[in-house]
């Protein structure tokens, strides 16, 4: 059964500039994390169709509508082809298409035109290669291929109406605001009320600028449902053939306080997206080795600290831990813990060498996320989670370091090892101790965190044998060179009448093998469940933004799981009349 798929619609209020990428593409992640596929449609930034229809119209005194229904459509596939490029960046694998690519038909207007008709087949097609594709909103095709647009706010119709033909298990339609609000007596919008159920009819009468009309009615002719939510946020309103319910929510919950420990290739990663994330993240403290040393210009002095204690005092409600290794890190997030904060770390050697964390991380435990522990932006400890809860698993096997995948790749292209090595090290792939990577001992580590999560038992990493790419010999090359295959280092772990087994080592694997064409940097597991399903994970397993993407896709996690509890003991509170 392939994955679900979710179609997600980031209209100009959610993508209003450059700087909201990075929700978008998190918004995104949060899907594939959860085992979906994802339908992204997008509108312009911001103002960018009042921009350009009003430049059409000061230059034009009567613009042709099909030259404009050309011009405006270019808002829509600039912002798709931004969205492509930042997942790119996030190591998340996207396409991006366009009207015309899936055969968007319309009827024989310019301006105002009503979707006909889509090729479902090829955008199924495109999500067996790719978990994502991003699909410009608002504009169609005419029967001879000129551009039709879909009406002003079109974008809403394009969501539903692909979300429909591709009977997608949820359409979201994303927005600034937590969903569509109540409007009082007076006519002002009440924050603090949403419609958690809203009828076609209430979305008509109050969704006024929030969502197409014509999208509404399309979706009340087809009795289709369709949620209206924030970007990270929860729920959000219901759309449907429903009786009206109202939630009563926090209008603007404040943004989490973050102590973060590290500032190097993830940590200033990770500083620049919370950054942009204003609402909900407060970056309150960086723990760095050298806070005399001059650091990049968007890092404000005031927030650098150089003690492990220094960095628990400034009150964070989380830490995040992009520091490495078994010191600082170590007293951070075990102090962290200690102090009831919630805690994200990217340490996978840390994580697997401590017993209870590593008991944490196997019992998925929300207090401590580690997500980018493992696989960089691949989804390797969620997907085995949400696994574990339909089957046992079985086995996995995987390409689960990228240094040592890129240095291997290079070699058998013909470069010296230590100049691939430096290479790596050059794109911040690799550990600060390089040795880490080239032993195996990273991939032993990482193994040990994985095959705890999947066998639902602490595998300690003395349970894992090794062998690193520093072992490569001339006798290996050889041979795959005269059996066409290519040498990985590969990782793999099973269940035994004996007990689990795992190691990780050098192997020459054929054309046919699942993980033969995994390149560079990516990273790719192969997981079995006793009901014989193989799922395939994908995507880049190092790098500043992959594991970027992966540390601040927990931050979000973890707030959403803290707002969460916060208010469920508010209610409890409330119903002991406290
Ligand atoms: P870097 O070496 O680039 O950054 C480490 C940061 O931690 C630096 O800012 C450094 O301070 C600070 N630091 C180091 N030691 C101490 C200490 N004793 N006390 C306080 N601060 C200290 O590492 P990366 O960003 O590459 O990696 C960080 C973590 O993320 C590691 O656990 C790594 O395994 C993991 N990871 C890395 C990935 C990657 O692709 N690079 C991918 C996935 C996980 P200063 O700036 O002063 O030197
Ligand atoms: N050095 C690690 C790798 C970083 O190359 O896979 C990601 O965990």
């Amino acid at each position: 059964m392939p994955n679900p798929i979710v179609v997600l619609k980031f209209g100009s209020s959610v993508l209003e500039s450059h700087n909201d990428l990075p929700a978008a593409v998190l918004e995104i992640y949060r899907e594939i994390r959860r085992g979906r596929r994802v339908v992204a449609v997008v509108s312009a930034f911001g103002e960018r169709t009042d921009e350009l229809l009003s430049s059409a119209r000061n230059l034009f005194e009567k613009p042709d509508p099909s030259c404009l229904a050309r011009l405006l459509e270019t808002g829509e596939a600039e912002a798709a082809a931004t969205l492509g490029l930042a997942l790119d960046q996030a190591g998340v694998p996207a396409q991006v298409l366009d009207a015309g690519q899936i055969g968007l038909t319309t009827s024989e207007e310019f301006l105002d035109a009503e979707p006909l008709d889509f090729d479902i087949v090829r955008i199924h097609q495109k999500l067996l290669d790719t978990p994502v594709v991003v699909i410009p909103g608002f504009s169609g095709k005419l029967k001879n291929g000129a551009p039709a647009l879909l009406g002003r706010g079109g974008s809403d119709l394009t969501a539903l109406f692909l979300s429909r033909g591709l009977r997608a298990a949820e359409c979201r339609l994303l927005k600034d605001v937590e969903g569509l609000l109540h409007v009082d007596s007076n006519g002002q919008l009440d924050h603090q009320t949403l419609y958690s159920r809203a009828s076609y009819e209430d979305c008509l009468r109050v969704g006024g600028p929030l969502i197409q009309p014509k999208a509404v009615e399309f979706a009340a002719r087809h009795n289709l449902r369709f949620r209206i939510a924030r970007c990270g946020g929860s729920g959000g309103t219901q759309a449907g053939n429903f009786e009206t319910r109202f939630e009563t929510i926090e209008p603007n919950p404040r943004p989490t306080k973050v102590a973060l420990g590290g500032l190097g290739t993830v940590g200033l990663g990770v500083f620049r997206w919370l950054k942009k994330l204003p609402l909900e993240f407060e970056v309150v403290g960086i723990l760095v080795n050298d806070s005399q040393r001059q650091r990049e210009v968007d890092v404000p002095a005031s927030l650098l600290v150089s003690s492990v204690d220094e960095l628990l005092s400034v009150n964070a409600e989380l830490v995040i831990e992009t520091i490495g290794g078994t010191g600082a890190a170590s007293d951070l997030v075990n102090g962290a813990r200690a102090a009831g904060c919630q805690v994200v770390s990217a340490n996978k050697q840390l994580l697997a060498l401590d017993p209870q964390l590593c008991q944490a991380v196997s019992q998925s435990d929300e207090s401590l996320l580690a997500a980018a522990s493992i696989g960089g932006s691949v989804p390797v400890l969620e997907t085995i989670g949400t696994l574990t809860q339909r089957e046992n698993i079985m086995a996995v096997r995987g390409i689960i370091n990228g240094t040592c995948n890129f240095i291997l790749d290079h070699v058998n292209a013909g470069l010296p090892f230590e100049e691939a090595l430096q290479l790596a090290q050059d794109e911040g792939l690799a550990e600060a101790d390089p040795h880490l990577d080239i032993s195996g001992l990273d991939c032993v580590y990482k193994l040990a965190l994985l095959a705890s999560r999947a066998f639902g038992e602490v595998i300690s990493v003395d349970q894992v044998s090794c062998q690193g790419i520093d072992q490569i010999t001339d006798e290996l090359l050889h041979q795959a060179y005269e059996s066409d295959g290519q040498i990985k280092l590969v990782a793999r772990a099973r269940r035994t009448s004996d007990g689990i087994e795992a190691r990780v080592g050098l192997e020459i694997l054929d054309a046919h093998d699942l993980l033969f064409d995994c390149q560079l940097e990516a990273n790719r597991l192969v997981v079995e469940t006793e009901g014989h399903q193989q799922v395939v994970v994908n995507g880049t397993g190092a790098g500043r933004w992959p594991t970027t993407v992966a540390v601040v896709a927990d931050a979000w996690q973890s707030r959403r799981f803290a707002l969460k509890n916060s208010s469920q003991q508010e209610n409890h509170l409330k119903a002991a009349g406290m």
